[in-house]
Parts: C-alpha cells; sequence; structure tokens
C-alpha cells in the first residue's frame, strides 16, 4: 500500500536507561529514522515514538553504586539519550520513559487481561538470594568458582575459561557480585506468561509480518518448544508492583514493549489525538517496529502473543537490523573503536554517517561495517565531489550574472523527466528500506547532472561573447536537477535539505513538489552546504575515545566493588584465542540410530555411537536426508557441547553440517580409516 494519508506509528528499540547511546545504537535509530522522514515527505500521517528503558535490577544497582535514587538515574540519562539523539537528527514525535503513569496502566491492563484469559501460571522456584542485600540475584550477579574446571570469579550461568553451563547454586565458593555476601538458596512464587497458548496463532502471524530472514530463526524458536516465561521478579525491584500481588514486580522485559503504547499515549493525549484509532484490534493503521536481531525473539513472539491475548492490534512488520562492525570487527573497548555518539559528535556532522549507513543499510539483518576509511572516501566522494558539486558549479553564474534569476525553460527536459522517472524506484526503495538501492540510484542522476554540466562547460561559455543564455540555461538546469537530487535526499540528510530550501527560496523539499521544475525562479546566495572529511577529524574522533575509554576504565578500577562485572558495558570481543577453539571436542561418530521426531518439520533425532559411548542429539537436518540414508554411517559432533533442553528431549551435542540450508546440508564424512570416537585434532 502506497497511497497517500496511511496513518502509520513507527517505534524504534528502546534504550536502556543506563547508559550512553554509542555508533552502534545509531544504525536502529539513523535508519528508522530515515524511513519516518521519507515517510512524512510523501505526505503520509506518520508518527516515531520511543523512550528510555528504565527498569530493572541494573538500573537500580547501577543508582545505588553511584549514591543517587533511580529515578535521578533515568532522569539523568534520558537527557544524554535526548540530547545525542537530536545531535544525530533523530526526530522523534515523542520521547518518554517507561517509568511512566502511562506505562504503569497499560502494564497493568495488559497483565490482568491476561490473568483473565487464563495466561498466566504460578510456580515456586528456588534461586540464589543475597542475604546481606535482602534481594535475589539474576544469575550474572552470582559469582565463584567453575563447578567444573575450578576457574576463579566465573558468573553465575557460565565459565567463561571452560565453556561450561550451569546454574548459579552450583557455583564454588560463590559470591554475590552486589555484596559480596554468600547466597543463600531461596524459594519464591514467580508468575510466568503461557507463550505456549499462543503457539497456533504465533505460527500464521509471523509469516506475513516477520522479514524473510529471520523466518528460519523462527521455526527453530518453534522448534524448541515454546516456553512459559517468568515475567516476575520480587522485591527490592525497580519497576511496577504486579496488581494483584504485593512484593512481586513486572520484570523489566514485560513493561518494555508497552512503554511503546505508553509513549504514543503520552503524545496522543498532548496532541489530541485518538489513541484507539491506533490500538484497537481492527485498527487500520500501520504499526511497525525497528529492532536489532538479538532482541526478536521478545518482538515476534512475546509481544504479539501479549496483543492477541489482551485484544489489542498487533505490529503489522517489525523489521531486524544487524549490528554495527567498525573496521570489519565488533565495536571494541579495548581495540577503541568503542565510538559514543557524543565523540563522533564533537568532531563530525551527523549527516556524514546518516549518508554512510543509508549507503549501507538494506533490509535485511546482516551487520553493517562502518570502515573509517570507506566512510571518509565514499562522503567525499558523492555527497561533496557529487552532489554540492552541482549547486557550486552554477549557483555563482546565476547570482553574479542574473541577480540570482534562473531561466524560464529547462534546457534538456528529457534529463529532467529522467531524473523525476527515477523518483518511484527511490521511493520503493526507501518503502522497502533498501536505503542503499536509493542511495546508488540517486548518485546515478547526480553522475549524470555533472556529465551535463562537464560537456556544457559554463565556465568557458561565460568568457564568450553573446552566450549569456546558454549560461542562464545550463546553470538552471543543473540546479534544478541539484533540486531534484536533495529533495530525494532529504530523509537521510535534513540539514543539507532545509539550507536548499533556504538557498533556493522554495516553500518545501517534499517529494511531489519537484514534479514542477524551477522556472523563471530567483534563488538566493549559495553557501557552501558541506566540507570535506578530513583526515584528521578520524584521527580526533579515535583518539578521543580512546581517552574516554581509559578514564572509564580507571574510574571503574577505582570504584572497583564487587558489582562491577555484571554492571559494566564490556562488548564481547569478536574472536577467540586458540585455547579457546581448542577446547572444541570434535568427534567422529557413527549414526547409529535416526529418526523421525513427531510434530516436528525439521529435525531428525540421531543416536550417536562414540566408540563405546552413546548420545541422543537432535539435528535440523531433516529436509536433506532421510533417516534411512544416516543409519550406518559417520559424521562428526561437537561433544561437549553442554546439553540443550528441547521441547522433545535433551540434545547431547551437535553434528556439524556444511551448506546453505534446504536440500543442501552435508553432515557426512567419508568412512575411511576414521573409527567412531576419534577426536579431530
Ligand atoms: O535491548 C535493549 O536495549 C532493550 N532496552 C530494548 C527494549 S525494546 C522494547 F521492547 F522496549
Ligand atoms: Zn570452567
Amino acid at each position: 500500500m502506497t497511497d497517500s494519508k496511511r496513518k502509520i506509528l513507527v517505534t524504534s528499540a528502546l534504550p536502556y536507561a543506563n547508559g550512553p547511546i554509542h555508533l552502534g545504537h545509531l544504525v536502529e535509530y539513523i535508519q528508522t529514522d530515515i524511513w519516518v522522514r521519507y515517510q512524512k515527505l510523501r505526505g503520509n500521517q506518520c508518527t516515531y515514538v520511543c523512550a528510555d528503558d528504565a527498569h530493572g535490577t541494573p538500573i537500580m544497582l547501577k543508582a545505588d553504586q553511584m549514591g543517587i535514587s533511580p529515578q535521578e538515574l533515568i532522569d539523568k540519562v534520558s537527557a544524554e539519550h535526548q540530547r545525542d539523539f537530536s545531535g544525530f537528527m533523530v526526530g522523534f514525535d515523542n520521547y518518554y520513559s517507561t517509568h511512566s503513569e502511562e506505562n504503569k496502566y497499560f502494564a497493568s491492563n495488559i497483565y490482568t487481561a491476561l490473568r483473565d484469559g487464563g495466561h498466566i501460571a504460578k510456580k515456586t522456584i528456588t534461586q540464589a538470594y543475597d542475604p546481606e542485600k535482602e534481594m535475589f540475584l539474576p544469575d550474572r550477579f552470582v559469582k565463584g568458582d567453575c563447578p567444573k574446571c575450578g576457574e576463579q570469579d566465573q558468573y553465575g550461568d557460565s565459565c567463561e575459561k571452560c565453556g561450561a553451563t550451569y546454574s548459579p547454586v552450583e557455583l564454588k565458593n560463590a559470591y554475590s557480585a552486589v555484596s559480596g555476601a554468600k547466597p543463600i538458596e531461596k524459594e519464591s512464587e514467580h508468575y510466568f506468561f503461557k507463550l505456549g497458548n499462543f503457539e497456533s496463532f504465533l505460527r500464521t502471524w509471523v509469516d506475513n509480518h516477520v522479514q524473510e530472514h529471520m523466518i528460519h530463526k523462527l521455526n527453530e524458536w518453534f522448534e524448541s518448544g515454546l516456553q512459559n516465561w517468568d515475567i516476575s521478579r520480587d522485591a527490592p525491584y525497580w519497576g511496577f508492583e504486579i496488581p494483584d500481588a504485593p512484593g512481586k514486580y513486572f520484570y523489566v522485559w514485560l513493561d518494555a514493549p508497552i512503554g511503546y503504547m505508553a509513549s504514543f499515549k503520552n503524545w496522543c493525549d498532548k496532541n489530541d489525538v485518538d489513541f484507539d484509532e491506533y490500538w484497537s484490534e481492527s485498527s487500520e493503521t500501520e504499526l511497525y517496529h525497528f529492532i536489532g536481531k538479538d532482541i526478536a525473539y521478545f518482538h515476534t513472539l512475546f509481544w504479539p502473543a501479549m496483543l492477541e491475548g489482551a485484544g489489542y492490534r498487533k505490529p503489522n512488520g517489525v523489521f531486524c537490523h544487524g549490528f554495527l562492525t567498525v573496521d570489519g570487527q565488533k565495536m571494541s573497548k579495548s581495540r577503541g573503536t568503542f565510538i559514543m555518539a557524543e565523540t563522533y559528535l564533537n568532531h563530525l556532522r551527523p549527516e556524514y554517517l546518516r549518508y554512510y549507513f543509508a549507503a549501507k543499510l538494506s533490509s535485511g539483518i546482516d551487520d553493517i561495517d562502518l570502515n573509517l576509511e570507506d566512510f571518509r572516501m565514499r562522503v567525499n566522494a558523492d555527497l561533496v565531489n557529487k552532489v554540492v558539486n552541482i549547486a557550486s558549479r552554477c549557483a555563482g553564474f546565476i547570482k553574479k550574472k542574473f541577480d540570482g534569476e534562473m531561466s524560464t525553460d529547462l534546457a534538456v527536459p528529457a534529463l529532467y523527466e529522467e531524473a523525476i522517472a527515477a523518483g518511484e524506484i527511490i521511493a520503493n526503495a526507501y518503502e522497502n528500506r533498501e536505503f542503499g538501492k536509493a542511495m546508488r540510484e540517486i548518485m546515478a542522476i547526480a553522475d549524470k547532472a555533472n556529465q551535463y554540466i562537464d560537456a556544457a562547460e559554463p565556465w568557458v561559455l561565460a568568457k564568450q561573447e553573446g552566450k549569456e543564455q546558454e549560461v542562464q540555461d545550463c546553470c538552471s538546469m543543473g540546479i534544478n536537477l541539484f533540486r531534484v537530487i536533495v529533495s530525494y535526499l532529504a530523509p537521510v540528510l535534513p540539514q543539507v535539505a532545509e539550507d536548499v530550501q533556504a538557498f533556493l527560496n522554495l516553500s518545501d523539499m517534499k517529494w511531489d513538489s519537484i514534479q514542477q521544475p524551477l522556472l523563471g525562479h530567483k534563488i538566493n546566495k549559495f553557501k557552501p552546504l558541506m566540507q570535506r572529511v578530513e583526515e584528521e577529524k578520524i584521527t580526533a574522533i579515535l583518539d578521543e575515545t580512546k581517552v574516554a575509554l581509559e578514564a572509564a576504565a580507571a574510574s571503574a578500577d577505582t570504584n572497583k566493588s564487587a558489582s562491577s562485572g555484571p554492571l559494566s558495558e564490556d562488548p564481547i570481543e569478536d574472536t577467540i584465542t586458540f585455547e579457546d577453539f581448542a577446547k572444541v571436542d570434535l568427534r567422529v561418530v557413527r549414526i547409529a540410530k535416526a529418526e523421525h521426531v513427531k510434530g516436528a518439520n525439521k529435525l531428525l533425532q540421531l543416536t550417536l555411537d562414540l566408540g563405546g559411548e552413546s548420545r541422543n542429539v537432535f539435528a535440523g537436518i531433516k529436509s536433506a536426508y532421510a533417516p534411512e540414508e544416516l543409519e550406518g554411517k559417520l559424521t562428526v559432533m561437537v561433544a561437549n557441547l553442554a546439553p540443550r533442553k528441547m521441547k522433545f528431549g535433551v540434545s547431547e551435542g551437535m553434528v556439524l553440517a556444511a551448506g546453505p540450508g534446504g536440500e543442501d546440508i552435508w553432515i557426512l564424512s567419508p568412512d575411511e580409516g576414521a573409527q567412531p570416537g576419534m577426536r579431530i585434532k
């Protein structure tokens, strides 16, 4: 549907209110903002809301550590977030907080509807408890020695040395990362959302509302079974108390997506808009969530199921994107590439990065790389040398020689028509989040405009007698093409578009306005629109990042308390050491038995013979192999993978496969000289 006057509500994920915005975050906010600006320029009624994700244990403990209240912390962080978003020209219609009256109302409203519909279960569970701080400890807040290899100072869920996974109660010499006290085991009743009740609804819903790239992942989740989701936490907890359960609080992830509704409701009340028109089950408006692929489970399963259970409309689309890498590797503090939004803005204007991200973004979920040298070259080549150059080559002549007056006719109407005709392809690309394609199409028009000016040579004509008209015509043509190009780039470069609007003396930069070329139109004096990105600026960003990271590390050291572990934001590094790799126990195994799994579309159940020992493994290879093809054959497995509980039973390892998927998966190894149980070195 691309007709005008669509009513669209758009969200980006809500950033946690305990840390600064960095360039990794910005991929999503810039992607969403470009899409929203495009919709607005097309005349659609598009509203973009967001908020800080303000609840949860890490925020509560960080505030505690800083000696301020959680409210003070979230207020401070919210101001910083809004400063950075506005610095990058991310134009939210409303930026709110999940710690709001509206959110409390909707969280309670949705929960009660789910409870009354029979979708909430209660169960008593045992958890680690800090007797000194008198609080239950999330797994990451318990530390101790690995029960398997003895490595000290490991988190309560897994060992960083040997990779073992376990529960916090299994740790040796366990201590609370909050107070240092020895945790005890304590029982408590928890509330669970029965996600499985929505399996058939979700199986149908995901087919039409989630990108194709994600369907495979979703199928895996369906295959491994939809588990009940623990939505409650015990006091003390920074969040909303559950209405019928004193001392129990909603888990932060329960009220986070509800924050989308709450922020919108807050905006509706300020702008006299009917909230129900957007959120009632039969709403004809559109709703889209932009998120990172890491939080897809929450947005493609829990969230639509909650909405379905509580009688609200579901999203029309959940758009996942990949992560940002810098110079080909994950953003990293140790490599000094963990660049904060604020640091970037201290040295460069936001539109360079907006353009670079746009040029790299597609509708898929691949990671996008910020190669700093490529960034500099691409911005200079495309925006400065190609786009802005068109105006700087033509504007001076019009201003000086013709008092700013453009020609009354187009010199080459066909060229203008061609640029207008490309508008449809560019519009489709924006609509479908294929921004890279849109940027390529726009630059192709800029190339043609430059070729036209190169061939017409106004600077040569300007020196010749009697060529005044030709100079005016060719420069006016150039300016007209420039206007079309900048109108197409307006969602990406809002400030440039605004400056060009003033320079060209236009009433707007709307998509449809370019249908009419500027004829006999008066323009203003041209002021440089954009400078080149200099190498020193990039160096300055990296230097400042290094200093900031060192300062943060030093202050973390000085304040080192037991809690610095889980509260720190160390990114996960992307390489593993040889020692890490050597931990993987690869074995040749014989497939003793292969069977279909009742109710599973993709899985086969394999009984693997490791030369005496036998393992049960579920493998998603049904599309490529019939069980009888496998029995008796050799394959390779990871033998020391922690057992994984799946819907159909426990999987005790993993077979290695090659190939793109579908029928093309290969797992078999040649039966020459290999013996079951042999280790692969
Ligand atoms: O992963 C995160 O950063 C979460 N704060 C995102 C929440 S998105 C929505 F559900 F609120
Ligand atoms: Zn270990």
